[in-house]
């Protein structure tokens, strides 16, 4: 896809949140708020005007062909200049990155390359869309689909090339975000409970 060809917008069968209880139910709250993402920064780049978002609501969709999906609220600038421009970067940050993540949120940085102004970033020679530097990956997508789901919209993203770099992941969990320090857990793959076992045993 690219300029000539604008995505394709699909519309998910989403109610609007005004007609639907658990929109502000602080019990529903609180449980989205402990699923555990990764942090990321979306940066595309359409008509000599380079753009960055921070978007925390970014899934693996399917590893084969790879596709991302990247949720971000209606009418994000990131999103207009993605679709025209057909592709973007996905910018994984790593936990030395959080201030990168308030930057590309705060609603008072300048528009264009101003933003890029103090950040570590380079072009990507294939695309020439702005990368950001030291991120723990970058995945360069090119735009498959535009989503409507309620008041946001998904970015369905094709991987057409990705570099991994060092350092651990920045995560936001609870509302807040953190850094990271993985430890082994236990587990039994393939396991299965003896016949007449009772109980679950997963406890
Ligand atoms: C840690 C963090 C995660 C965020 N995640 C998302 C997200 O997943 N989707 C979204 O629409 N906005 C998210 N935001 C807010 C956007 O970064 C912010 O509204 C941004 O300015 C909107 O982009 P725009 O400049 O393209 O309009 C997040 C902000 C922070 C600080």
């Amino acid at each position: 896809m690219n300029a000539a060809e604008p995505a394709s917008t699909g519309r998910a069968s989403v109610k609007p949140a005004s007609t639907d209880p658990a929109s502000t139910d602080p019990a529903v709250r609180d449980a989205v708020l402990r699923l555990t993402t990764g942090v990321t920064v979306l940066t595309t780049l359409h008509d000599g005007r380079p753009h960055g978002s921070t978007v925390s609501a970014v899934n693996l969709v399917l590893r084969n062909p790879p596709i991302l999906s990247a949720g971000l609220r209606g009418g994000a600038v990131l999103t207009g200049l993605a679709v025209a421009a057909g592709q973007y970067a996905v910018n994984v940050l790593t936990h030395r990155q959080a201030l990168l993540a308030d930057w590309f949120a705060n609603p008072d940085r300048p528009a264009g390359a101003g933003q890029f102004e103090r950040v570590g970033w380079e072009s990507d020679p294939d695309t020439g869309l702005p990368v950001l530097r030291h991120t723990l990956a970058t995945l360069v997508c090119r735009l498959e689909d535009l989503v409507a789901v309620g008041d946001h919209e998904l970015l369905l993203g094709r991987v057409i090339s990705a570099r991994s770099g060092h350092g651990s992941p920045l995560v936001s969990y609870g509302g807040a975000l953190y850094g990271t320090e993985f430890h082994d857990v236990a587990r039994r793959r393939g396991w299965r409970a003896p016949a007449g076992a009772s109980g679950t045993g997963f406890d």
